[in-house]
Formats: structure tokens, C-alpha cells, sequence
């Protein structure tokens, strides 16, 4: 039994839950920025520890982008507030400043398709994947990714793809393999030939090939 699947650019459900900051309703706490959810499979494991330890270190990257963290493990709020503590020990951290949904009973996490059956606690029930669900101020689902409880994310990845989110909803680029903030960008195939100069002033070098199409066209980052 599990709930739909989520594709980019769906709406994204709305749910309440308990954290281990109270009650919340997901959207309520969204307010009118951007969440990144990130889901684990049971408090006090390594891998899932210095995960929430790099999101707390990195809570100023994501408020300058708007985005705000939300964690999610198949434990109680209880066991989050103890294990809080052994995180922010870890991160080096005085303050741990975002919450994490207390989903022991799974009930989100089949929601949204989460639970990942090779995966099982001590008591052989599914734990939780490791997803990551980027949501935009309109609650439209922007990127997924789900990856196996025994590898770690790498969350400078994540940022950098939330720079490419906002960065193309607004100019008509695509980020190419490898960019980063202020790199190189790919015209997008649909803009026309003749919008080139007055779309991109910056200039546009279309790069030769083979079959003679004119479509890898790289222009500098467009400005805000
Ligand atoms: C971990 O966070 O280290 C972990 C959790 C569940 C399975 C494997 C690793």
C-alpha cells in the first residue's frame, strides 16, 4: 500500500504533522517561501547524523535562498529532541534550528512514497528512504530524489540545484553538467534565433557541430 507518486510539478500535499517543535501544518509553516523535506530512517544512525549536522550548518545558505529545511525520521519527537543534541554536538553547533517531522508511524512516509522495503527496522517494518522533496512558494514540487539509506547526500548538490531552479523559472537558460552559481549557461532550445540579441545582450556563442544544428548555444549567467 503506498500513496501517489509525485511528479515535478505537481502540487505538493498538503499534511499535518508532530515535530520535535510542536504540531505543524506543512503549509502554515512554509509561510510564502520555499521547503526543502528530507527524509531519514531512524534517529540515532551515522550516516542520518551528519546529514541533519551539514542542513544545520548550512541553514544560512538556505535562508538566503528562501528555502526552509524540514527532516523527517520514523521516530517520536521525543527521540528527535535526544537526538538533536547529539547532532548539534557533532556539527559543532550551539543551536539546531529546524524541525523534524516524528513520522514513527509511517503514515507520511507512505503519503508520499517514501518507505523503501529492502530497508527494515529492528522490528522488520519498512524504514524510510533517504528523499529529498524541493517544494516552491507555490507548493508545486520542483525536484525529487530519493537515495538508499547507506549513502549520504550531498547537500552543496542540492543547493546548487535550487540556484538552477530559481535561476531558469525567471531567464530563459538551462544550467549545463557541472555548473555552478555564476557559470556558463545553455540557451534554451526554444528560444528563436531572431530573440537571441535582444534576449541575451550579454552575447551568445553557438558551438559547432557535427550534424550542423545550431542548439549548444552558452551565453554568461543571465543578470537578476
Ligand atoms: C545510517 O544513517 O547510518 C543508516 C541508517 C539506516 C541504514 C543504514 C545506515
Amino acid at each position: 500500500m503506498s500513496g501517489k507518486a509525485l511528479n515535478i510539478g505537481d502540487q505538493f500535499p498538503n499534511f499535518q504533522a508532530q515535530t520535535n517543535e510542536g504540531n505543524i501544518d506543512f503549509y502554515e509553516w512554509m509561510t510564502d517561501k520555499w521547503a526543502i523535506l528530507f527524509s531519514h530512517p531512524a534517529d540515532f544512525t551515522p550516516v542520518c547524523t551528519t546529514e541533519l549536522s551539514r542542513v544545520a550548518q548550512l541553514i544560512p545558505e538556505f535562508n538566503k535562498r528562501g528555502v526552509k529545511p524540514i527532516a523527517l525520521s520514523c521516530d517520536t519527537a521525543e527521540s528527535h529532541k535526544g537526538w538533536i543534541e547529539d547532532i548539534k554536538s557533532y556539527a559543532k553547533l550551539p543551536s539546531f534550528d529546524y524541525p523534524i517531522i516524528a513520522d514513527n508511524k509511517r503514515e507520511l512516509a507512505l503519503k508520499l512514497n517514501m518507505l523503501d522495503k529492502d530497508e527494515l527496522s529492528a522490528e522488520g517494518i519498512p524504514l524510510t528512504c533517504r528523499a529529498v522533496f524541493v517544494v516552491d512558494d507555490k507548493k508545486k514540487l520542483r525536484l525529487s530524489i530519493l537515495y538508499p539509506a547507506t549513502t549520504g547526500r550531498n547537500f552543496d548538490e542540492i543547493l546548487r540545484v535550487i540556484d538552477s531552479l530559481q535561476l531558469t523559472q525567471t531567464k530563459s537558460v538551462a544550467t549545463p553538467a557541472d555548473w555552478k552559481q555564476g557559470g556558463q549557461c545553455m540557451v534554451l532550445p526554444t528560444v528563436k534565433a531572431e530573440d537571441v540579441p535582444k534576449l541575451f545582450p550579454q552575447g551568445v556563442q553557438t558551438i559547432e557541430v557535427p550534424s550542423g544544428k545550431s542548439y549548444l548555444r552558452i551565453t554568461a549567467q543571465p543578470k537578476d
